[in-house]
């Protein structure tokens, strides 16, 4: 059920992002073709935090597609002609009215809060009039799996160093590191209580610390609060898929659980709304 090798394991991961970039285009093409901009012949989209380039071709089937992101990863190049620049989504550089939609694929839980009036602004300045902010970021339940799945990933990659333990024991050492050195500062300075913690509980992003702020955070609901808040208009939020940030099984959300909303991932669309309007003189 679960993949033997790290070739396996990316192959995996490949299939979640292709699985789960295709459910959100479907849900995108959808709202689009309701509010009659699908297939137009000017389409133009824009990836914010497009990473190594993943979802460009998926977009390009809506027409053009030009990307940001904070760094440029080397596996753009083999997208043909993009309109890429290197910024963040506060100040992309792009020119006003240019976008029919915003996408961007599991970022926004990364970005500070308080960056969303800049992100509003620079949202409202690039989108055509009525056009889409659309993106996908994961909910508690993601968390939640993210515990048992940590202690999986740390017991698989103990089961893999005891194993290459027995094959170096079985093979010459050439030369390898006095013991400990491998351990750094953290492991000599770090209290007998927080070792035992670090070694009991997950740890790294949004599991611990920081996990109940990172549950309230993920909430649908207080997603579109807080973008209601920033001044857009939430059209809808569509379940794609659930699973564990792990080599964990992947299952598509189903016309049952969608309702419910029982779901690892979501994608939650807006439109940038009207500016904020001057307070009139009286
Ligand atoms: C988790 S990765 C997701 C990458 C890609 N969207 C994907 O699905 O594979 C987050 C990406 O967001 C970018 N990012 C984070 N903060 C950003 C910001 N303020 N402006 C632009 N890009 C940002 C990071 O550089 C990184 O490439």
């Amino acid at each position: 059920m679960f993949p033997k090798n790290a070739e396996a394991a990316l192959e995996h991961t490949r299939r979640k992002r292709e699985l789960e970039i295709r459910l959100a285009m479907e849900g995108l093409a959808d709202l689009l073709r309701r509010k009659g901009r699908l297939g137009h012949p000017d389409f133009e989209s824009m990836e914010f935090g497009c990473g190594d380039g993943f979802q460009i071709p998926h977009l390009r089937r809506f027409g053009k597609a030009a990307a940001s992101d904070l760094y440029r990863s080397a596996r753009l190049d083999g997208l043909g002609e993009l309109d890429f620049r290197q910024c963040g989504i506060e100040r992309t550089l792009f020119e006003r009215e240019r976008f029919d939609l915003i996408y961007s694929n599991q970022v926004f839980q990364d970005i500070p809060e308080t960056l969303l009036p800049a992100i509003r602004a620079e949202a409202r300045r690039i989108l055509k009039p009525g056009g889409l902010l659309a993106f996908t970021v994961p909910t508690p339940l993601w968390l939640v799996f993210r515990i048992p799945a940590q202690y999986l990933g740390t017991a698989q990659s103990l089961a893999r160093r005891a194993q290459r333990r027995g094959h170096d024991r079985a093979t010459p050492a050439i030369a390898s590191p006095p013991d400990g050195a491998a351990q750094g500062v953290q492991g000599r300075d770090e209290g007998a209580l927080a070792k035992a913690l670090r070694v009991l509980l997950p740890s790294g992003y949004g599991a611990y610390p920081g996990f109940w702020e990172a549950a309230r955070k993920y909430r649908t609901r207080s997603w579109i609060s807080r973008f209601e808040a920033a001044g857009f208009s939430f059209l809808e939020a569509k379940p794609l898929l659930i699973y564990a940030p792990s080599e964990w099984p992947v299952v598509p959300t189903t016309a049952r659980l969608n309702p419910l909303g029982i779901c690892s991932s979501v994608l939650l669309s807006f439109t940038a709304g009207s500016p904020p309007r001057k307070p009139q003189a009286v």
